[in-house]
């Protein structure tokens, strides 16, 4: 957490207050709620009544998912999802929810072995008659496709891809966890109806986040209650999250050009002198060396041959690295990334994947502690897997 946001959370806090409660201190809270939103819009280029605050990421994306689909089923009968294939569990989780339980259908967009979602394909996917039993767009509930992804950090052309589901009269929903911070993010100026955004990936608290909505978009709640937010998200508002994800959120808008630039240099060094140690590692997503691409300022993402991700997670920990795998857990068996088998890598490559955020607090010392702690950890994960 930036320490401005710390100390913003910590002032509120010791305030109290319920922003909904009518005495002094509620109405405290309250003005600093919609001094809050007033940012968070501004920072994102959209209106304050656009902010519909929520526990995070996670809830947003599952708002945005489910409640326009409840929204959409009332009003126009539409069944049908058109979501991207390499989305985090936010969105996949909540889509397959609604194919198990709701009859939803849904329509993947494939990615490319960049990681990229094509606009034709979307333009496909919303023409009269894509699937046999529809019989047009109308039938479509919500488009969802991430700005960035969180695994290999490829960023997708986001307004092209909410111009083609305007053009069908089809809401459009994007993930911009994150992107916000790292990318230009212009909530109006992208088309999207709906945008997720969390503020723990920009130095603010875990547990805060917002859904941007359009005034027209219509989504029906997933808790019901004090009709909080528009009604739609009800709950008592964290006052002090809320400021804390403010001043966390102006000050990475305010950095990010500057930022963007040293992230990128110090990404580009590290997935280089990883790829010159010649140890057979690959770089996933879109990276060409010294060229600017569709890629996350801070997101390297690696893959290492003949090893497990986990096996390299937990070696590189001990050495003071922390890092992450995209593999998931079943029964006690690592599950290789869902976005690298459906980027179109084998099993066998996507079971060594190692991804290394890069963020404020990251250093030039940072990469050399991991470029010197890598070799001695591929050999022993490549011994304990077998493969040397
Ligand atoms: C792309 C993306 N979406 C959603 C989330 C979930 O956000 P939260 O942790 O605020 O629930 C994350 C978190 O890592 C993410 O990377």
């Amino acid at each position: 957490m930036r320490a401005s946001a710390r100390a913003a959370w910590v002032e509120q806090s010791q305030r109290g207050g319920n922003p909904s409660s009518l005495h002094t201190s509620g109405r405290a809270a309250r003005a600093v709620v919609e001094e809050s939103r007033e940012e968070i819009a501004g920072a994102l280029g959209a209106r304050p009544s656009e902010v519909v605050f929520t526990s995070g990421g996670t809830e947003a994306d599952n708002l945005a998912i489910k409640g326009t689909y409840a929204a959409r089923l009332a009003s126009v009968g539409a069944r049908r999802l058109v979501v991207g294939g390499i989305e985090h569990h936010a969105v996949l989780d909540p889509v397959e929810h609604l194919v198990e339980t709701q009859g939803a259908e849904v329509t993947w967009l494939e990615p490319d072995r960049c990681g990229h979602i094509s606009v034709d394909d979307l333009k496909v996917a919303l023409a009269p008659a894509a699937v046999a039993s529809v019989t047009d767009a109308l039938d479509v509930a919500v488009v969802s496709v991430m700005w960035a992804n969180n695994e290999v950090g490829t960023v997708q052309p986001v307004a092209a891809l909410a111009a083609v589901a305007r053009e069908a009269g089809v809401p459009f929903h994007t993930d911009a966890v994150q992107a916000v911070g790292q990318l230009p993010v212009d909530f109006a100026a992208s088309g999207a109806d709906l945008m997720t955004v969390s503020a723990h990936k920009v130095g603010g608290p875990v547990g805060v986040g917002a859904l941007l909505a359009r005034r027209d978009a219509k989504l029906v709640p997933l808790a019901h209650g004090g009709g909080q937010e528009r009604q739609v998200r009800s709950g008592t508002l964290d006052a002090a999250g809320i400021r804390a994800f403010a001043v966390a959120l102006t000050e990475a808008v305010a950095e990010r050009e500057v930022e963007a630039k040293r992230l990128t240099a110090l990404r580009d060094q590290l997935i280089g002198r990883a790829l010159s140690l010649d140890l057979g590692i690959s770089v996933s997503g879109c990276w060409t060396a010294g060229e600017a691409t569709d890629r996350l300022p801070g997101n390297a993402h690696l893959l290492v041959p003949g090893c497990e991700g986990d096996s390299l997670l937990y070696l590189l920990d001990a050495a003071g690295v922390e890092c992450s795998t995209g593999s998931a857990c079943q029964a006690g068996v690592p599950q290789p990334s869902h976005v690298l088998l459906a980027m179109g890598y084998p099993e066998a490559e996507a079971r060594g994947a190692l991804r290394l955020s890069l963020g404020h607090t990251s250093t030039d010392a940072d990469v050399d502690a991991f470029i010197a702690a890598l070799p001695g950890v591929v050999e022993r994960a490549r011994r304990a897997s077998g493969a040397a």
